[in-house]
C-alpha cells in the first residue's frame, strides 16, 4: 500500500462525506501562500477532532500549535455559540496568518490566539484559572510534550479529553535508539500517559494525505 493510494483514500473520504468548503480550501491555499509548513492536520483529521469535540460536548477548548488556524477552525465550528477555542502559537507570523484565517471562517468570535511560547502562555492561563477545558489539543514543538501533558493535567477536569498529534511518525516511535528529538516527543507523551494514573489512554495509527503518522488519546480520569 503506497502513500499515493492512501492520499486517493482521503479524496474519497472527503468527497463522499463533506460539504463543499470553499472557506476551508482558502484557508489551506493562505496558509501555503503564506509560506507555512504543510503540516496542518488533513481534512479528514480535522473533521475528527471536530466530531470528537462535539462527541465530549466541548465549550472549552485549549490548542497548543496554531500553525495557520487550520485543526482550529474545525475544532471552532464544533463549539456551541458560546463555546471557546484557546489557541497558543510561538511564531507571530504563523499568529498573523491564523488571525486573518479566523476571520474569513468565520470563527474570530470563537477563538483567543495567544503568541508566545506555550509554556509561558500555559503558565498563564493556570495562573488567570482558564481552565478546566473540556477537550485540548497537542500539536506543537514535540519534545515538549511531556510539558505540555503536564499542564494539559493541570487545565483539565474529570472527563477532559486529551488528544496528542503525530505520535506514529511513520512508525519510527518504536525504533527506541532513535536520536530524533521528534521522536523522542513522540515516545515520551506516551511515557506520560501510560504513567500517569489519572490517564486512560489509547493511540490511532493514521494513514492518508499526511503520510502515516497518528493520534494519541486520553480522558482523565
Ligand atoms: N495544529 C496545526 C498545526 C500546528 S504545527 C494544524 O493542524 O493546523 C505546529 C505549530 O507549533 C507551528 O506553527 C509552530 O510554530 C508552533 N510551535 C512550535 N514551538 C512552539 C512553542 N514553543 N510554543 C507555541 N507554539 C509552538
Ligand atoms: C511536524 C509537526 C506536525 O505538527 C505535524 O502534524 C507533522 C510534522 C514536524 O514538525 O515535522
Ligand atoms: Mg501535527
Amino acid at each position: 500500500m503506497s502513500m499515493k493510494t492512501w492520499a486517493s483514500v482521503d479524496d474519497y473520504i472527503v468527497e463522499a462525506l463533506f460539504d463543499a468548503d470553499p472557506a476551508l480550501d482558502a484557508v489551506l491555499a493562505a496558509n501555503r501562500g503564506g509560506g507555512l509548513p504543510a503540516i496542518d492536520v488533513s481534512p479528514a483529521q480535522g473533521k475528527l477532532l471536530s466530531l470528537l469535540a462535539r462527541m465530549q460536548g466541548a465549550k472549552k477548548v485549549l490548542e497548543i500549535g496554531t500553525l495557520g488556524g487550520y485543526s482550529t477552525i474545525w475544532m471552532a465550528r464544533a463549539l456551541p455559540v458560546d463555546g471557546k477555542v484557546v489557541t497558543l502559537e510561538l511564531d507571530p507570523h504563523h499568529a498573523s496568518v491564523a488571525r486573518s484565517n479566523f476571520e474569513r471562517a468565520g470563527v474570530s468570535d470563537r477563538v483567543e490566539l495567544r503568541v508566545g511560547p506555550a509554556l509561558q502562555s500555559l503558565a498563564a492561563l493556570a495562573a488567570e484559572n482558564a481552565g478546566p477545558f473540556d477537550f485540548i489539543f497537542i500539536d506543537a514543538d514535540k519534545p515538549n510534550n511531556p510539558h505540555y501533558l503536564s499542564w494539559a493535567m493541570r487545565l483539565s477536569r474529570p472527563g477532559t479529553v486529551i488528544v496528542c498529534d503525530n505520535v506514529i511518525r511513520d512508525g519510527a516511535v518504536v525504533n527506541e535508539d532513535g536520536r530524533d528529538a521528534n521522536v523522542e516527543g513522540a515516545r515520551a507523551a506516551f511515557s506520560f500517559i501510560g504513567g500517569d494514573k489519572r490517564l486512560e489512554g489509547t493511540a490511532i495509527q493514521t494513514v492518508g494525505a499526511k503520510g502515516y503518522d497518528g493520534f494519541a488519546i486520553a480522558i482523565v480520569n
